[in-house]
């Protein structure tokens, strides 16, 4: 049976965060924002091991408490230039660990907010073809195309149009190939790599709640997300 993975590219700077700590570092509900996400995924029955891809030169990552994770977690310390590059280093690294028909799950650490039960929407949905899919919220607002000085020239149709979210699931070897023969600095998510191929990934409606952390402000939002569910 083809087993579940997950790859967790951590090696970014956090630029638009415009804070010193690197974001995936960032204090969120108490624990470093990295944590979220990798804690959720660990503690899913369904997957066997979380790797995640680390700046070569990062010095948080082994003074945070990993304890609660066991032995599923595995930092790979070869995180590249891109985040493309990030996640292509860390499926190489993972190799002797991963076989080719396995299925990856590839999450942002920038993404909190994940829950298992969006993990397990994604994985019954994707099933067991070969062209994967991913978790991704169809577009709501009106769009409006503009001209340089913001000026509106169109309002585009957002019929057929989603946002496209992580995980992001493919088999190994899919992947793999796809980002060796992709133009790497071009590739902003695994999906658009598999695309390229000719594959036609399927996309599972996830959750708003699940929002990549970007700016300084949507800190405050994933802790109000986090915050409500601890309620409950
Ligand atoms: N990432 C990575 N390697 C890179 C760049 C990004 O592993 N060279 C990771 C980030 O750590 C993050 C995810 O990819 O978990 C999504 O990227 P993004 O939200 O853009 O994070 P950053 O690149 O760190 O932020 P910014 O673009 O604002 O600099
Ligand atoms: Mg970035």
């Amino acid at each position: 049976m083809p087993r579940y993975v997950a790859l967790i590219p951590a090696a970014g700077s956090g630029s638009r965060m415009l804070a010193e700590l690197p974001k995936q570092y960032a204090p969120l509900a108490g624990r470093p924002l990295l944590q979220h996400a990798v804690s959720t995924l660990c503690a899913h029955p369904l997957i066997s091991q979380v790797f995640v891809v680390l700046s070569p030169g990062d010095r948080h990552f082994g003074a945070c408490d990993w304890s609660a994770c066991g032995d599923k977690l595995l930092p790979l310390y070869c995180g590249g230039e891109t985040r493309a590059a990030s996640v292509f280093n860390g499926l190489l690294a993972a190799n002797n660990a991963i076989d080719g028909p396995d299925w990856v799950l590839v999450h942002d650490a920038a993404r909190p907010c994940l829950r298992a039960a969006d993990i397990d929407r994604l994985i019954a949905a994707v099933g067991d073809g070969d062209s994967g899919g991913l978790l991704a919220v169809p577009v709501a607002d009106t769009l409006k195309r503009a001209n340089a000085d913001g000026e509106v020239l169109q309002t585009a149709p957002r019929e057929h149009l989603w946002r496209a979210q992580t995980p992001q699931m493919f088999r190994y070897r899919v992947l793999i190939e796809a980002l060796r023969r992709a133009d790497i600095a071009a590739v902003t998510d695994e999906s658009s790599a598999v695309e390229q191929t000719g594959a036609r990934p399927l996309l599972v409606a996830g959750s708003g709640a699940n929002l990549k952390v970007t700016y300084p402000e949507d800190l405050a939002l994933a802790e109000l997300i986090l915050a409500q569910r601890e309620c409950r």
